[in-house]
């Protein structure tokens, strides 16, 4: 039975791999000898008061004594966790959520746009995937993915095709797949699950993100509107859902 844990974590390495992005590896065996494809941990951006809560961040892939989380700098927590530096002690809490209903048997198709793709390896590396498409505003935003088939579209062009992760969704590669995971923004999420046609919307699961207080059930701050009326919490029914869990209108009007 898997259980999430409060640890203080050694940072092994850390190292900025795109502008402005950053990968972080911790020790932590506790952690990555439980720890499922598409959960996440909760990391203390500083010992200090400041800021009061941690901040979620999906496991990108699991390392030979840890894992590794790669992360944009977006505000005061994520500058604090890029300054991280080998040898540092940071208190990290996890794994916790839901992550992706992985069937051993199933062939995947992965879909990620933007920072959405942080967290592809660990499913890429424990399951077979058929493709993984992933989506960027420019060559410096590309997360990397190792994978035997990656599909690579920036918006401006500057790497892969031209274009939106919409136009490589193909019945071809859907009729591959036994299971489809997206992650990205909520607009961009919503504009692949409305691509994808009626016939191979049960094979989608989409990994969501929510402002979070505490990240493991009892604060009530990371609601997501769920079809049908009424909000699921993201961190611990989450942050995985079946897309059609999903209430697209009521999330995106919500701007969560
Ligand atoms: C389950 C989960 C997994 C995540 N995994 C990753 C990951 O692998 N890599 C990664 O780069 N980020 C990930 N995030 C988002 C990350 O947690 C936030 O970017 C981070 O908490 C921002 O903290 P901050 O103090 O730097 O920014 P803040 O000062 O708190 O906010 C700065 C700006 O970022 C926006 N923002 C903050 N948190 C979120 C959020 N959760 N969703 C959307 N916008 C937000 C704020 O509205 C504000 O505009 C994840 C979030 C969740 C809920
Ligand atoms: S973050 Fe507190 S309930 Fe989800």
């Amino acid at each position: 039975m898997q259980t999430a844990g409060d640890y203080v974590c050694t940072v092994l390495s850390s190292r900025q791999v795109l502008p402005g992005v950053f990968s972080v590896e911790f020790e932590s065996p506790e952690i990555s000898s439980v720890a499922l494809p598409g959960q996440f941990v909760q990391v203390e951006p500083s010992p200090g008061v400041f800021p009061v809560t941690r901040r979620p961040v999906t496991i990108n892939r699991l390392t030979e004594s840890g894992f590794e989380l790669l992360f944009d700098v977006v505000g005061r927590g994520t500058q604090l966790m890029a300054r991280f530096l080998p040898g540092d002690m940071v208190r990290v809490m996890g794994p916790l959520g839901k992550g992706w209903d992985v069937d051993q048997d199933k062939t995947w198709l992965l879909i990620g746009g933007g920072l959405g793709a942080a967290g592809f390896q660990f499913l890429v590396d424990s399951v077979r995937s058929s493709g993984v498409i992933i989506g960027a505003s420019g060559a410096d935003r590309v997360i990397p993915v190792q994978a035997q088939t990656v599909h690579i579209v920036t918006e401006d062009g500057s790497r892969g095709s031209r274009g939106l992760v919409t136009a490589l969704i193909s019945e071809e590669l859907l009729a591959r797949a036994d299971s489809i995971a997206v992650c990205g923004p909520v607009a961009m999420m919503e504009a692949v699950w409305n691509t994808i046609p009626e016939a191979h919307r049960s094979k989608v699961q989409v990994s969501t993100e929510s402002r979070m207080g505490c990240g493991w059930g009892v604060c009530d701050g990371c609601s997501i509107p769920v079809s049908g009326g009424g909000y699921r919490k993201c961190c611990v029914e989450g942050p995985v859902f079946p897309g059609d869990t999903i209430d697209w209108k009521r999330w995106k009007e919500a701007g969560l």
